[in-house]
């Protein structure tokens, strides 16, 4: 009993409790922070995963912009009903280039992280400009607006030279080519192969059918990229880290 009554020393004296307190959580602190100082890298690299091309980088701006992601989150979690409904749980290289990411914890709407590939482009732009024409349920505004929007890419060497501040590793040639790939990958008629080079695996064709080039071209091209940069057939987590 000796033990127990120190301690009520201590719940009885309000300085000598705050100052142990204190003690306590220190050397809590400094035993979880400490060691993230000493780390080269939290981010596992995993292969596929690029920084965007300028038209999705474009497009990611005006989802931005728009607000979308008030009602989208891009980040499956790893919970079972999850993964089945949207597919492999996000992994940290996926938004590595991503500034601000996109995860979020709100859903109006589903999960945006892997919409890439699931819906064709005419599917994009008729739910984009009536959500409701598709899913007649639909809570989700109307975006019309964007394939009456044209873009000239006017300043997209400066939105990747911002990026290339905080971190995306854009290259002197990306930034070179930053207009003409930005035009060049809505464009069936363009040659692709610097785009490709640079951007590997990026889609290149008439996003929202227009023969313009407006936002509708850049929020369907950032849609479609998301969630489709890791080929998850061959891809094994790194359990060592
Ligand atoms: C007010 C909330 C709200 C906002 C803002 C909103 N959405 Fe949605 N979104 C929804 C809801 C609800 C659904 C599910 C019904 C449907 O498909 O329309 C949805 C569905 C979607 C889908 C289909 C997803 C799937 O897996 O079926 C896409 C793609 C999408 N939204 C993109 C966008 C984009 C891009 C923007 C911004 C330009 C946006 N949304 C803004 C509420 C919203």
């Amino acid at each position: 009993m000796a033990f127990l009554d120190k301690h009520k020393k201590i719940e009885t004296n309000a300085t000598l409790l705050l100052v142990l307190s204190f003690l306590v959580v220190t050397i809590g602190g400094i035993v979880e922070i400490v060691p993230l100082f000493y780390l080269q890298n939290t981010i596992e690299k995993v292969e596929g995963v690029r920084p965007y091309s300028p038209l999705e980088l474009a497009g990611r701006d005006i989802y931005v912009r728009e607000g979308c992601y008030v009602c989208h989150s891009q980040m499956i979690r790893p919970m079972r009903d999850e993964v089945e409904r949207y597919g492999n749980y996000s992994l940290a290289a996926e938004s590595m280039y991503d500034h601000p990411f996109q995860w979020g914890s709100k859903r109006t709407g589903p999960d945006l992280a892997r919409v890439g590939g699931r819906y064709s482009d005419e599917w994009h732009v008729d739910h984009l400009k009536d959500p409701q024409s598709v899913v007649p349920e639909s809570v989700m505004p109307k975006y019309a607006f964007l394939a009456r929007t044209p873009l000239d890419g006017r300043y997209i060497g400066d939105l990747l030279r911002t990026h290339r501040m905080v971190g995306v590793p854009y290259t002197d040639d990306m930034l070179d080519n930053a207009v003409a790939d930005f035009k060049a990958q809505a464009d069936p008629d363009a040659d692709w192969d610097g785009l490709l080079e640079r951007y590997p695996g990026a889609q290149t064709r008439n996003f929202d059918g227009q023969p313009q080039l407006t936002e509708m071209d850049a929020i369907i091209a950032y849609m479609q990229v998301l969630g489709t940069m890791v080929d998850f057939s061959t891809y094994t987590p790194d359990k060592s880290r």
